[in-house]
């Protein structure tokens, strides 16, 4: 549970890079900087060792790769580093680009956390306070995302966020069936 998230924000929109810190009881989530790429990298790692990437499109793990990834990440607000308070280690990805194909402003929710933390709620916890901001700060109408049905844990994090499934893997939230589910919590 998010007890108490610290958002701050200058735009409604992803398009200029502003800075993003949200902090949930355990964690702090910003922009990446170019200089998270040894922590980014340990994350790919872990999860492309994992089994669930075998379901997925493989990432980079060469070093220059993964270099010019935290790079690219850095130069936006679309991919936001999840890090452990206490440490600062990031270990984990949300990403929240905008469907651009939908005519309201729809954002996708992706993550990426490491497999050696596993079953301690921290994607639960970073995609929650993330899916506040954006419907909050950023205004958005709905997230739309999709994942493998045989990727379970992928599939229960987003029933735990509150995500439908509306057929062809794809999974839905608008920002009143979030509210709603806000209310019940
Ligand atoms: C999808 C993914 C983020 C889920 O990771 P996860 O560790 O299962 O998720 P959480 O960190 O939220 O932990 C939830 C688990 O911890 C448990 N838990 C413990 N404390 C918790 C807390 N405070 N809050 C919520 N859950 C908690 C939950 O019961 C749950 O376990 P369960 O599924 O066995 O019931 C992870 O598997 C991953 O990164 N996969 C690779 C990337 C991927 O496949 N992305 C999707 C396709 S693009």
């Amino acid at each position: 549970m998010v007890a108490a998230s610290n958002l701050s924000n200058t735009n409604n929109t992803l398009r200029n890079c502003v800075i993003i810190t949200i902090d949930t009881d355990r964690l702090t989530i910003r922009n990446f900087t170019a200089d998270d790429w040894q922590d980014l990298q340990e994350v790919i790692i872990h999860y492309q060792a994992s089994k669930w990437a075998k379901l997925e499109d493989p990432w980079p793990t060469a070093t220059d790769e993964v270099k010019q990834i935290a790079q690219w990440f850095a130069a936006g607000n679309e991919y936001l580093a999840v890090c452990l308070k206490p440490t600062g280690k990031v270990i984990g990805l949300v990403a929240i680009e905008r469907r651009k194909e939908q005519a309201e402003q729809v954002h996708n929710l992706g993550y990426v956390f490491d497999p050696t933390f596993p079953g301690q709620g921290y994607a639960t916890e970073g995609c929650r306070a993330v899916m506040a901001f954006v419907f909050e700060q950023l205004r958005a109408a709905a997230f739309l995302t999709g994942t493998r049905p045989e990727n379970i844990p992928s599939v229960r994090l987003l029933d735990r966020l509150g995500l439908k499934p509306i057929g062809n893997g794809e999974y839905r939230i608008t920002k009143e069936e979030w509210l709603s589910q806000l209310k019940t919590q």
